[in-house]
């Protein structure tokens, strides 16, 4: 295993913002993917249908699907994102590994355009995860995924955010340094402002914010869902 340098994405800016390690079959491994998933699949197992079909934004190393469809037997999982080093490992995570056709992708998405290609014609989707994309893109990111989950998830369909947040103008201190570090890379990044920049998105994509829960490390699992 070796490991490699921050990976750089089509931006020419790195997409992980952490080393991460490729095996020799090419599935990439994150640390804080390793050190998260555990936590999320517990949120998954509560409040999205791990019975159903979910499409993941921004799938990264693929480590998370891989994780969720081990875990629940019955969890048909699509990855997708815009970077090819990302889309390879997904591709590797797909090929290496044996879900019985639960995992699928990736699809190439660009979650800030108004159209997403072939997952606008998903089958019986059920869910939208996403996990450490909203505060590492600009805003338009986050605009196009919440607009994205409005017009493909049925009524009752679960959109599911995980990361920082800052909460109505107040945020933790771990994650108002994480902010100053992501605008110092890139002015567009930031930390995103739950209730008064995305909730508000939400609502008018037909969303209703549904769960919050506190994740370790300031962190939060946002789950809307469709009306
Ligand atoms: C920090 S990584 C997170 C990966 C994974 N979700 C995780 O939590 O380990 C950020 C990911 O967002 C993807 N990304 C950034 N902008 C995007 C966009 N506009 N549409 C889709 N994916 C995007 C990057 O390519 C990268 O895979």
């Amino acid at each position: 295993m070796a490991e490699d340098q921050d990976d750089i994405g089509a931006s020419g800016k790195s997409v992980a913002l952490e080393n991460r390690n490729t095996g020799e079959d090419g599935r990439r491994y994150s640390p804080s993917a390793a050190r998260n998933r555990d936590a999320i699949a517990d949120v998954l197992a509560a409040h999205m249908p791990v019975d159903g079909h979910i499409l993941e934004i921004a799938s990264g190393t693929g480590e998370h699907g891989a994780a969720f469809t081990d875990r629940f037997e019955s969890l048909h999982w699509t990855y997708s994102d815009l970077d090819e080093i990302s889309l390879s490992s997904q591709t590797a995570w797909v090929d290496h590994t044996d879900r019985g056709g639960r995992l699928g992708g990736p699809l190439r998405l660009d979650a800030s355009k108004s159209h997403w290609g072939e997952a606008e014609s998903l089958a019986d989707l059920n869910g939208i995860f996403c996990a450490n994309m909203i505060h590492i893109a600009p805003f338009e990111a986050a605009e196009g995924l919440i607009a994205g989950a409005g017009r493909l998830l049925p009524p009752g369909g679960k959109l599911f955010i995980y990361g920082p947040f800052a909460r109505d103008g107040a945020i933790a201190d771990s994650n108002a340094r994480f902010d100053s570090d992501l605008k110092r890379r890139d002015e567009s990044w930031g930390v995103r402002d739950l209730d008064r920049e995305v909730v508000p998105l939400a609502q008018s994509a037909g969303l209703t914010l549904h769960k919050v829960i506190e994740m370790p490390a300031n962190n939060l699992s946002v789950i809307f869902q469709k009306a």
